[in-house]
């Protein structure tokens, strides 16, 4: 119930952080606001967050990984055709389950590498990655171009490495 609590406080902390920075100091709230519990219905198809995730908690994480993709909801969940409403707990949509490999993914990254770093200079944000860490807002995340390769005075005189 501990090791399932923390999992669950630092999943949204990553998650949220993308979307509001000072959601992630903030400890989940147990429940649901009654504002939230009318339009999100307790979860019944979680696999990778824990299975008491409240839906005010679950709004959060939603939030923040459409925000770090760039994203709409429907890019990972369908439309019920007959009642035109979502239907969040469809696995219909191939992107859903990528998102979950991502999840568990980025719980690896944040449970067993980081916490092996004991780095003085680290704020506290830099202890976890989040989805936006990688996709900074587009579906897939962009390629890092190095910057043009610096010929000035400084580096003129700065020792070669061998050709
Ligand atoms: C990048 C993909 C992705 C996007 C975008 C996304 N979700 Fe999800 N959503 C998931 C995944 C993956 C799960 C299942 C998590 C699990 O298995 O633990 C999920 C689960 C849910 C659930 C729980 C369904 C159930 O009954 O189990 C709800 C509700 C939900 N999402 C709402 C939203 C809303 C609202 C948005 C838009 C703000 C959104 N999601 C955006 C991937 C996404
Ligand atoms: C460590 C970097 C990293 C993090 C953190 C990360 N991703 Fe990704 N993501 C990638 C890379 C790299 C790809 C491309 C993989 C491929 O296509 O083979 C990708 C691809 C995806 C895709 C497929 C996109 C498409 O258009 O096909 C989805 C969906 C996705 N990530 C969701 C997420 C979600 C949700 C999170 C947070 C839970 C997340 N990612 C966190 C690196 C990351």
């Amino acid at each position: 119930m501990q090791s399932r609590l923390f999992l669950t406080a630092v999943l949204c902390a990553a998650f949220a952080a993308a979307a509001a920075p000072t959601l992630s100091q903030q400890a989940p709230t147990p429940g649901a606001s009654p504002m939230y519990a009318h339009h999100w219905p307790k979860p019944t198809n979680l696999k990778v967050l824990p299975k008491d995730t409240s839906p005010e908690q679950l709004h959060k994480i939603m939030d923040g990984i459409a925000d770090s993709l760039g994203v709409h909801c429907s890019f990972c969940h369908v439309m019920n055709e007959q009642t035109h409403h979502m239907d969040f707990a469809s696995d219909a949509k191939p992107d859903k389950n990528m998102a979950r490999i991502m999840m568990r993914m980025m719980q690896a990254i944040n449970t067993q590498y980081l916490p092996q770093i004991h780095d003085p200079d680290a704020m506290p944000e830099d202890k976890h990655v989040t989805c936006g860490t990688c996709h900074q807002g587009h579906q897939m995340p962009p390629h890092f171009v190095p910057p043009p390769e610096h010929h000035g005075p400084p580096m003129a005189n700065m020792p070669r490495p061998g050709l």
